[in-house]
């Protein structure tokens, strides 16, 4: 009898115990205990500052010479009226880009093929989604996303706007996974730290696909980089360049790489170019171009969504700011380094019927010091500021 009693006894304190390790399990919620990690980034404990940093105002930082052209021609900011930036909705944003629960086996966050230390790209031609298969193209650098007057996102501008864009690698069956918007609504749902976080930005605890997505959008549009020794060069006369940096631009503007590469009221020669996403209406055929990598493309890029034989070929033109981190390169990272990308320009340049009107076929005559001399150039448009900024970076620590 007392064997019994103490038996039964220990029976309902062991399942006490093991009821509230499983409570205690739930609280901790999903994230934080993420399947295998692919790359270091991603979920861990939440730990947000106190204050909100400032992500209002990050355009501020351009310099004021682009401050004063983005001034007056307004257009080139994306920012939609029913979404503008405030701090507690990018706040959001920046949860949602580092969390893996976005994807449907916790293995994925936007930042595992978006990395900071990268300008938001990837270092691999082809990144591995949440179950091991590879994208179809090379990331994307997601900076100054904001400042593309089109508004139209990826490689073929397929997406209609940044709020649009944002959902798609969640749903997508190569990146992230996830069945459906309910499912990811509910998962959310599921997750402490989310109720609170969507009240702060939007007004109420519900989670719905909609402010995922903006909240997404806020951040990104928050991630601008404007400082670099370029920028300050422009300021300064390029008092601070290297005689190889300043011929290095004075060459791609001769060789009108800024025509493409930089919005066309910026780029004129002796001027000073942005060097930010443009769209290329009026330059060339449609809204991208084609830089000669093949005469037959087997990825049609934009020639995909428009059946257009003029757009078969033609990709977003990729913004040159950061380029020394973003490598690879291209829509499918063909080149691993600057010095191949600079001699396609100079020696493989393919004809085809969408070829940008500046290229020229065979390729455009560069001596080996030009080429260097570009390549000196580019690095200048590193911004060393952005890649350590921390209100960019993964707010959960491992
Ligand atoms: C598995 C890798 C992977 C994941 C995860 C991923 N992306 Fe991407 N991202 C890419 C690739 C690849 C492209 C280019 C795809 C194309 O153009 O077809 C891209 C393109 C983009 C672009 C377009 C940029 C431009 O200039 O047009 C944005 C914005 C973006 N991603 C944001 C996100 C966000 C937000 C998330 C998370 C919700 C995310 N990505 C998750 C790989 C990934
Ligand atoms: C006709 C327009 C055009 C001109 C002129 C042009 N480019 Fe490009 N550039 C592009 C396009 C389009 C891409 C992307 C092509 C692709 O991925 O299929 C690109 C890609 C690049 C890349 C790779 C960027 C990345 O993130 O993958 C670099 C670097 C580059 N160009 C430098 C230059 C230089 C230097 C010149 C002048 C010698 C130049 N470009 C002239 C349109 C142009």
């Amino acid at each position: 009898m007392y064997l019994k009693s103490s038996l039964i006894l220990l029976f309902v304190a062991t399942m006490m115990t093991v009821n509230s390790l499983s409570c205690k399990k739930e609280e901790d919620a999903t994230p934080q205990q993420p399947g295998p990690g692919t790359d270091g980034n991603g979920s861990g404990t939440l730990n947000l500052p106190a204050t909100l940093y400032d992500y209002v105002n990050t355009r501020n930082n351009m310099p004021p010479w682009l401050l004063d052209f983005m001034r007056a021609n307004p257009q080139l900011d994306n920012t939609p009226t029913g979404n503008p930036i405030t701090n507690e909705g990018a706040t959001l944003g920046r949860v949602l880009f580092y969390d893996k629960a976005l994807s449907v086996n916790n293995t994925i966050a936007c930042a595992s093929c978006h990395h900071q230390a990268n300008a938001f790209s990837d270092i691999v031609a082809q990144s591995k989604g949440f179950d091991g298969k590879v994208t179809r193209r090379n990331s994307m650098p997601v900076v100054n996303t904001r400042f593309f007057k089109d508004k139209t996102m990826f490689w073929d501008f397929r997406a209609a706007d940044i709020e649009t864009q944002t959902l798609m690698p969640i749903l997508d069956h190569i990146e992230m996974g996830m069945p459906d918007l309910a499912t990811l609504e509910n998962k959310l749902k599921g997750i402490t730290y989310y109720p609170a976080l969507f009240k702060a930005a939007f007004g109420t605890t519900d989670v719905t696909s909609d402010k995922i997505g903006k909240a997404l959008s806020q951040f990104l549009r928050s991630i601008v980089s404007f400082n670099s020794k370029y920028d300050k060069g422009v300021q300064n006369n390029f008092a601070n360049f290297t005689s190889a940096e300043l011929e290095g631009l004075h060459t791609m503007q001769h060789d009108f790489c800024t025509e493409c590469h930089s919005d066309f009221s910026t780029s004129a020669f002796g001027q000073k170019s942005s060097f930010l996403i443009v769209d290329n209406t009026g330059v060339n055929t449609g809204l991208g171009s084609n830089n000669g990598l093949e005469e037959n493309y087997t990825d049609k890029g934009y020639g995909e969504i428009t059946h257009q034989p003029q757009d078969q070929g033609t990709f977003k033109i990729p913004s040159l700011r950061n380029v020394a981190l973003t490598a690879p390169y291209m829509h499918d990272g063909r080149f691993a380094t600057l010095e191949q990308v600079l001699e396609h320009y100079a020696s493989g340049i393919k004809a085809n019927p969408a070829l940008g009107t500046q290229m020229r076929v065979g390729g455009i005559p560069l001596s080996a010091t030009q080429k260097s001399n570009i390549i000196a150039f580019l690095k200048t448009l590193t911004d060393e500021e952005l890649v350590k900024d921390v209100k960019y970076s993964d707010p959960f620590k491992k």
